[in-house]
């Protein structure tokens, strides 16, 4: 499906990519372009390091859902998944397995690795955790919007969260058995997904809930007529390779993906400066590969995007890049 079909149509979009390739900006734009096609938008932002409200000019207070003025349909929000943090102290102090004798477990987790990382005092992959944890609670939350677009989509690493389900219903079999309490991995995961505390509650029934809650969210990311995965790149070798990486994991976990953006292409040679030749060049050789392996290979739609004089920020270069991206105005 093309991005202007999904545009129109799905349920959720999600932007992709390493830092600086133009996330932002394409998720912006394309966020404008649907709202002006009359679907009730939200734009949600998980990077830490705000740059959507910079990008659309205008002030977003993080947390707070802000409707763009001028824009009718579209309204933005910047999670910091940092801020987030002190909802996840039960999970930072201590290893709850170890406390609990349960390190014989680990062999059998497959995903224990990550688990680990989760519960030890300083951990590592922590913010992509809480910002993963973020997009399941707005996917599992009902609201009224037609269409929602995150900024800043899970990494092909964060994806391994989504097999948290089969670990778990393995763990649920066995902690039955057991007869185990896992107390504070629990309140820490209950926070994550629940706004009221009910301390009493069964952690079991805890663990279940949770389980569900990744079911139900993993049934709507995989679905193609509610989600897809936009991945933006730039034509440069080690994008490729990464790009690689990305869409082997979307793959594996069942994500659809169709378009992928390949931004900052230079144009025209013979406006070029010797060093933007040069590079052009470098581009050109890549762009070849991108198609070769993407496009024919993998099947893949790509939109090419040139490199701008300017930066692109704002309604009038926003709408722009709209143009590229969607491809029509
Ligand atoms: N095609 C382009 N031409 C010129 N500048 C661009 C282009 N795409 C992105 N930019 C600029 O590059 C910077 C990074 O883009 P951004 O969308 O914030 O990337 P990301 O969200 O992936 O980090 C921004 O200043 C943006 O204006
Ligand atoms: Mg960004």
């Amino acid at each position: 499906m093309l991005l202007k079909e999904q545009l129109l149509k799905l349920k959720m979009i999600m932007f992709g990519g390493k830092g600086g390739v133009g996330k932002t900006s394409c998720a912006a734009s394309s966020a404008i372009w649907a709202a002006e096609h009359g679907r009730n938008t939200l734009i949600i932002s998980t990077d830490p390091a705000h740059s959507l409200g910079d990008s659309l000019g205008v002030e977003l207070l993080p947390g707070v859902a802000t409707p763009i003025k001028g824009i009718e349909n579209l309204t933005a929000l910047e999670i910091n998944p940092k801020a987030n943090m002190e909802e996840f102290k039960g999970l930072t102090t201590v290893n709850p397995m170890a406390e609990m004798g349960m390190s014989g477990l680990m062999e059998d987790l497959p995903m224990f690795g990550d688990l680990e990382e989760l519960t030890s005092s300083t951990p590592p992959g922590i913010d992509e955790a809480l910002a993963f944890g973020k997009i399941l609670e707005f996917i599992e939350t009902e609201h009224d919007y037609d269409l929602v677009i995150f900024d800043t989509a899970p990494t092909g690493h964060t994806l391994r969260f989504l097999s948290l389900p089969e670990t778990l219903s393995g763990w649920i079999g066995k902690l039955i058995k057991m007869r185990l309490k896992i107390g504070n991995m629990l309140g820490a995961f209950k926070r994550l997904f629940s706004r009221e505390e009910k301390d009493e509650e069964n952690s079991l029934e805890v663990l279940k809930k949770l389980n569900n809650a990744i079911l139900n969210a993993k049934d709507d990311l995989t679905n193609p007529i509610k989600n897809s995965f936009v991945i933006v790149m730039i034509p440069e070798e080690m994008a490729i390779t990464e790009t690689g990486r990305l869409l082997n994991e979307l793959i594996k976990n069942s994500i659809p993906t169709s378009n992928i953006v390949v931004n900052q292409v230079y144009q025209d040679e013979s406006e070029l400066c010797d060093f933007c030749r040069a590079r052009r060049k470098m581009q050109q050789k890549n762009l070849g590969k991108i198609q070769e392996i993407f496009g024919k290979k993998l099947n893949k739609n790509l939109i090419e995007i040139p490199l701008f004089r300017e930066e692109i920020r704002e309604y009038d270069s926003l709408k722009e890049l709209g143009q590229y991206l969607i491809g029509s105005p």
